[in-house]
């Protein structure tokens, strides 16, 4: 039994030796030392020593367990400070590697063009106002003069929601809710989308508008002229071509479509303005009478007038693109062009 275990322990110490990860050296303490293992099988044969043998050979078992035990231990420690001191060989940061650098966005060339209308107006002292892009019909067309069955609801193509609801088709129905809440003088502009069953070159069934709404005693048509043909200037340029043609909109009168020189020709004529030279840019007019009484102004103390207009239309225009649909298709490469 003795020369057994002197030979388990040179074997045990043997097998460690070759050793080199935490797994294995676990494996070779079951087989040693575990329930099952050598050492565990050699006790069973105490059975067989004599009884005046037994003490001293019960010792020299413990005496080579943990010895074995305390080798294996030594081992344990051994690798976990080899497995530290690879890692941090292998983990040495480079500080001299250039950063990575994120790519950098730009802003969508129809915001663009939004914030610049707005900021123009901002600085002629209109305030931004808000409304829902839900909205009922009473403030989207009854309150604007577009009573039901009236044609100039085929005007515009008008997404229902249920008979009473929809998606607003123009931002003049924010003119009638900043009305309803606010005594005279107003002067708001009101940015926003709105929704039209429609979709070709020049069409989206979402797209931008700035509704602008002034109401004071004595406004008149010079004004409007005056506020619009300097916004025009400042949009598309100093000393722009800008012309008034007669036009009609229930919701004022007289009411205008507002042209600008053609940016493309130069007013030369091309296929864009169809060689007319003009190209319309925004609808407007002066408030009318029967809107003023369903928000219960006095249409005898005051006047007013309203326009409105596509953003979209506004940014093709300034920037020579000729596919409305190109904003909405998040094309990388084509919306990083506009800077
Ligand atoms: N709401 C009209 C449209 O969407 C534009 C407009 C606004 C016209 C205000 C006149 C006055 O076509």
């Amino acid at each position: 039994m003795q020369e057994k275990l002197e030979e388990v322990k040179k074997q045990a110490q043997a097998e460690l030796g070759g050793i080199s990860d935490e797994v294995s050296l676990q494996n070779l303490k079951a087989k040693f030392l575990g329930r099952k293992g050598v050492i565990t099988e050699i006790l069973k044969g105490m059975k067989d020593v004599s009884p005046e043998d037994r003490p001293k050979m019960g010792q020299l078992i413990n005496e080579v367990k943990t010895g074995l035990e305390k080798q294996f231990d030594e081992k344990s420690v051994q690798l976990k400070e080899e497995k530290k001191k690879k890692s941090i060989a292998e983990e040495k940061l480079d500080v001299t590697l250039p950063g990575r650098s994120l790519p950098v966005g730009t802003k969508h060339p129809v915001s663009q063009v939004m914030e610049e209308v707005i900021s123009i107006f901002e600085k002629m002292g209109f305030e931004v106002a808000e409304g829902p892009e839900i909205e009922t019909d009473y403030y989207n067309f009854e309150a604007l003069n577009i009573p039901k069955n009236h044609p100039a609801r085929d005007m515009q193509d008008t997404f229902y929601i249920s008979d009473d609801v929809v998606l607003r088709t123009h931002t003049s129905p924010v003119q009638i809710r900043v009305m309803e809440k606010e005594e005279p003088p107003i002067k708001i502009i009101a940015p926003g989308r709105v929704y039209r069953c429609d979709s070709d070159v020049s069409h989206t069934p979402m797209f931008h508008q700035v509704e602008g709404l002034l109401v004071d005693k004595n406004i008149t048509f010079g004004d409007l002229k005056g506020v619009l043909t300097e916004f025009l200037g400042l949009i598309f340029g100093e000393g722009i071509g800008v012309r008034f043609r007669p036009s009609f909109f229930p919701f004022t009168e007289p009411s205008a479509e507002v042209d600008i020189e053609c940016v493309i020709c130069d007013g030369k004529g091309c296929r864009v303005c169809k060689e007319s030279g003009w190209l319309e840019i925004l609808g407007c007019g002066m408030v009318d009478p029967e809107v003023f009484k369903s928000v219960n102004y006095d249409p005898e103390i005051y006047s007013g007038f309203a326009f409105g207009m596509g953003i979209e239309r506004i940014t093709m225009l300034k920037f020579g693109i000729n596919d409305i649909r190109l904003f909405f298709e998040n094309d990388i490469r084509f919306l990083k062009q506009f800077i």
